[in-house]
């Protein structure tokens, strides 16, 4: 039977102080609702609806292409039983289990989310709650149960008398699973007869109990991953908790990590076996790293692919294929479209855009190289660039297989180095160059003899 997730995303997120939608705020590098949706997917939901409200564009726009992802909008925030409302008058009812979750709960874990579909689906249950114990109770809703120890009702914190706020510790995580049928049937059952005066789907519970309907509860043992985020230090917290998640993941798998404290890697990012992670490494979006690499210290990559076997030390990349036994670094900056090829080199200061650097092929030193192709077994000298750019356009360059360029050489681009060519230092290369030739731009030298020591004396007869 197909799973519905339900994300209630719409709330306002006074306390991050903040100009976006609170579900937009990014845990490690993704927002946080794209970790509640990611989940929810992972626990076997393949329908997932996303309750958007304030900047409902913004969070819409997280969703854009993904098909699985459908946004309703709660235009007024009247409770989270309002909200679910809100789904079933805008696409109508559902049926399957249906799973309630939240945009700013990013931490809960699939096999939590699997648990409770289980027990929905063997008890026959209307609905399912998700409990906890929290060190804290407070503004929590409580769960009532009677004598035999079935749930009776979820009580609001501020709905339950004093007795009850001391005494009712176990507390509604707010994750539900409901039977979709029975929820959209009696969901209409719900009133703002409360503290709040709003529509809590909490009362549920209460209105499927009086119907004679099972309902039962799973209590969480883990508290944490039912860690809501309010504020900005709650984000820094839960931050904290997933960086921990992931890099203990990751050592388990065979990674080494001087410091896991210092090492961030986002939600998709994949590291062979024997790689060490450095340091004030960052690896995000649809990165890969092979087996057998150094990355690192100081190194943010985003969406870059690495063979195995390679270094990477204090490198920016973005968009770039890496192939296997490179090393880049200390210092450089891989834009999008760079794509190195195996056993090439990429040194300090140096950076590359939209350009292949061919095998065993070098540009170790202070060099800009963009929208070129380049062969195998080449050598670029210290401080040579290609000018691609003449203000208004981009050109390209081409350098054959074993060309040796100088230090110094700019290259005015659109211009084609033939195969064994070599460029002499500090040219200023404006037309082709053929293959196996040399080519030497720059005015002849000229010595005087004894002219230097001339001038000391001068100048010591002038003192
Ligand atoms: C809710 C539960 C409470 C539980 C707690 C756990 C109810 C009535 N109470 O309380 O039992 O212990 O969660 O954290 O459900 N939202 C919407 N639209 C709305 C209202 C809320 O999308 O109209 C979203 C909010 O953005 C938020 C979440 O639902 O992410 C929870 O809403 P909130 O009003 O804060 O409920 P709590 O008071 O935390
Ligand atoms: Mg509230």
């Amino acid at each position: 039977m197909p799973i519905t997730a339900i994300v209630l995303a719409a709330g306002e997120g006074t306390r991050m102080k903040s100009s976006h939608p609170k579900v937009a705020h990014k845990l490690l590098d993704h927002p946080l609702v794209w970790w509640t949706v990611r989940t929810a997917r992972e626990a076997g939901a393949d329908r997932i609806v996303v309750v958007v409200g304030n900047g409902a564009d913004e969070v819409r726009a997280i969703f854009a292409n993904d098909p699985d992802v459908t946004c309703v909008e709660q235009k007024e925030r009247l409770g989270t039983g309002h909200a679910v409302r809100c789904v079933r008058d805008e696409l109508g009812a559902f049926s399957g289990p249906t799973v309630i979750l939240y945009g700013d709960t990013p931490l809960i874990r699939p096999e939590t989310i699997v648990a409770l579909v289980e027990e929905t689906r063997t008890n026959h249950n209307a609905c399912t709650v998700l409990t906890m114990c929290p060190p804290d109770p407070t503004g929590y809703g409580r769960i009532r149960r009677d004598a035999d120890g079935t749930v009776e009702a979820i009580v609001e914190h501020k709905d339950c008398t004093p007795e009850e706020q001391a005494s009712l510790t176990e507390c509604n995580s707010g994750i539900y699973c409901f039977c979709g049928g029975r929820l959209t049937d009696n969901i209409d059952k719900i009133t703002t007869n409360n503290a709040q005066g709003e529509y809590y789907l909490t009362d549920m519970v209460g209105i499927y109990r009086e119907m004679g309907e099972p309902v039962s509860a799973v209590c969480a043992s883990d508290y944490s991953e039912m860690l809501g985020i309010n504020s900005r230090i709650q984000l820094a917290e839960a931050t904290k908790v997933m960086q921990r998640r992931i890099n203990e993941r990751l050592m388990s798998e065979g990674v080494t990590m001087l410091d896991p404290d210092q090492v961030w890697v986002g939600a998709d990012v994949t590291v062979g076996r024997d790689t060490e992670l450095l340091p004030q490494t960052m690896l995000w979006g649809a990165t890969a790293i092979g087996s057998d690499c150094v990355i690192g210290p100081n190194t943010r990559l985003t969406d870059v692919t690495v063979a195995d076997g390679c270094s990477i030390e204090e490198t920016v990349g973005y968009e770039t294929v890496i192939e296997r036994d490179v090393t880049v670094g200390p210092r450089a900056f891989l834009r999008p479209g760079t794509h190195l090829l195996a056993g090439a080199h990429v040194g300090t200061h140096v950076e590359i855009k939209n350009s292949t650097i061919g095998e065993d092929s070098k540009v170790p030193h202070l060099s800009y190289i963009g929208d070129t192709t380049m062969g195998s077994g080449v050598n670029i000298g210290a401080g040579s660039i290609t000018c691609n750019y003449d203000g208004k356009h981009k050109s390209p360059t081409t350098i054959g297989n074993d060309v040796f360029i100088g230090s110094d050489t700019m290259m005015v681009a659109p211009v084609t180095i033939g195969d064994g060519a070599l460029v002499g230092a500090s040219s200023c290369i404006t037309s082709d160059v053929p293959a196996d030739a040399l080519a030497l731009e720059r005015s002849k030298q000229q010595v005087i003899k004894g002219w230097a020591a001339a001038r000391r004396k001068r100048m010591q007869e002038e003192d």
